[in-house]
This record gives C-alpha cells, structure tokens and sequence, in this order.
C-alpha cells in the first residue's frame, strides 16, 4: 500500500520518513565537521556544496512530505494519554519548523553576497537580490542557523526516545507503524 489509512502509514510516508531520519543528522554532522576543514582541505569547498544542495533538498522533500501526509486519510492515534499525544505532536510541528528554518537561515547565509545556491548540477535557487539584504547578514543568518540545528538536534533525540519508550516500555505499535505494519 502506498497510501496511509486511518490505521497505518504507507509506503511513501515511511520512505519519506526514514531517507530524512537519515538525511537531518547527515547534515547536521557535515555541518559540524565542514565548519573546521582548514583553506587547504580539498573539501573546503566541496564540502559546503554538499551542504547546500542536500538541504535544499531535504527542504523540498519536507514540505512535499507535508503534503503527502494532508493529502492522504489522517493515521489515527494510538491509544495514549492526551499528554503524550500532545507531546508527539507539537514535537512533530516543531521538526518541521526546524528544518524551515535552517533552509531559510541557510539560503540567507549562502546568498549574502548575491550569489545562488546551486543543487548539484540540477538547477539553482536564485538569490533574492544581488546584495545583502541587511548588514551583517551571513554572521546573522550563520548564529541562527548553528543555534537552530543544535535545537532540532536535542528535539530529534526527544522524538527517538519517545519512539523507543513505546517499542521497548510501553510495547505498543507505534513504532512497527513506522515501519509500514499496520
Ligand atoms: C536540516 C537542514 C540543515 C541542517 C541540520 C544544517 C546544519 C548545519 C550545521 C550544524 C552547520 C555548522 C554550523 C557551525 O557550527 O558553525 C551548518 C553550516 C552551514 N549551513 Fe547548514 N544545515 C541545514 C540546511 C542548510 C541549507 C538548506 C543551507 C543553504 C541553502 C545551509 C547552508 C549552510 C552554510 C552556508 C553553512 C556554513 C555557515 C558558516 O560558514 O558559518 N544549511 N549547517
Ligand atoms: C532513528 C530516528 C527516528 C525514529 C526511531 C523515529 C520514529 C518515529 C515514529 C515511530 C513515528 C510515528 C509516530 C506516530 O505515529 O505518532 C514518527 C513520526 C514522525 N517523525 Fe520520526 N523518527 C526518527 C527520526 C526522525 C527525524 C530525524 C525526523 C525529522 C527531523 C522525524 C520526523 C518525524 C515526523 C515529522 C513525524 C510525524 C509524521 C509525519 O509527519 O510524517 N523523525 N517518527
């Protein structure tokens, strides 16, 4: 089944759900490490390419995620406390949020000086004006950006501890839902 149902994800929303559980903390790491390579590194410019073109990515394929999810019959909840239920929930509004951001403090970072960010050889995003948009932009957008990646980071660990109490603690379904079963 590719579709979700009221009783399960399908297909695409576990494929969509599990290629950016891999992508986020990948970029999050060649983030990190590309921050330090020195001038002689032969990723110093390499490695921020890969950066860009793999968030711009993971951005496009979040909000078509998103879409994917209203378009399809809303996956029920399983039975929890309304606590819990809330918790998951905002916590998923806020990953979404997250990643908004980084593509937006992102871009805001790689076009300061006019330039666009290429996504691989594929196509490029268009700066939105040949200069800064306001003073100091790039350091802005970079505090931003650092401050909100570490944020999303400490909010995925809380989202995969959630996931592992109900397999191992609770043993419920929810996690074997992400999986595809229903
Ligand atoms: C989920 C998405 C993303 C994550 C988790 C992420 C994470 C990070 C991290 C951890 C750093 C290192 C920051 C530091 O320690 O100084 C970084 C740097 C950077 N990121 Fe991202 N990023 C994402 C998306 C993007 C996107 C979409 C763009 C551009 C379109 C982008 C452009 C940059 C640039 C240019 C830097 C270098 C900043 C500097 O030199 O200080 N990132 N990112
Ligand atoms: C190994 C890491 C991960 C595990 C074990 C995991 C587990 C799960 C599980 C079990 C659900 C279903 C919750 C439910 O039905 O109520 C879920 C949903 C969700 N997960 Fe994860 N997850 C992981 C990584 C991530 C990452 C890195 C992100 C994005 C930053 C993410 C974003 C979401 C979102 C937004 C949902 C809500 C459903 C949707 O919008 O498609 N997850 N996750």
């Amino acid at each position: 089944m590719f579709t979700n149902s009221t009783q399960g994800y399908g297909l695409i929303s576990v494929l969509f759900h599990w290629l950016l559980a891999l992508l986020i903390p990948g970029l999050f790491a060649l983030g990190v490490w590309m921050v330090e390579l020195d001038y002689y590194s032969e990723w110093y410019h390499r490695a921020p390419a890969i950066h860009k073109a793999v968030g711009v990515s993971v951005v496009g394929l979040m909000i078509l995620r998103w879409i994917w999810l209203r378009l399809n019959p809303r996956v029920l909840p399983l039975m929890h406390a309304d606590w819990e239920h809330l918790a998951a929930k905002t916590v998923h509004a806020l990953l979404y949020l997250g990643v908004l951001l980084l593509g937006t403090s992102g871009y805001l970072i790689a076009t300061a000086e006019g330039q666009g960010v290429k996504v691989f050889d594929v196509f490029e995003v268009p700066p939105l004006s040949a200069e800064a948009l306001f003073e100091r932009q790039a350091d802005l957008a970079g505090e931003i950006h650092v401050y909100v990646a570490y944020g999303l980071m400490a909010l995925v660990v809380l989202h995969v501890a959630g996931a592992l109490k109900h397999h191992f603690i609770d043993r419920d379904a929810t996690l074997r839902r992400m999986l595809g079963k229903r």
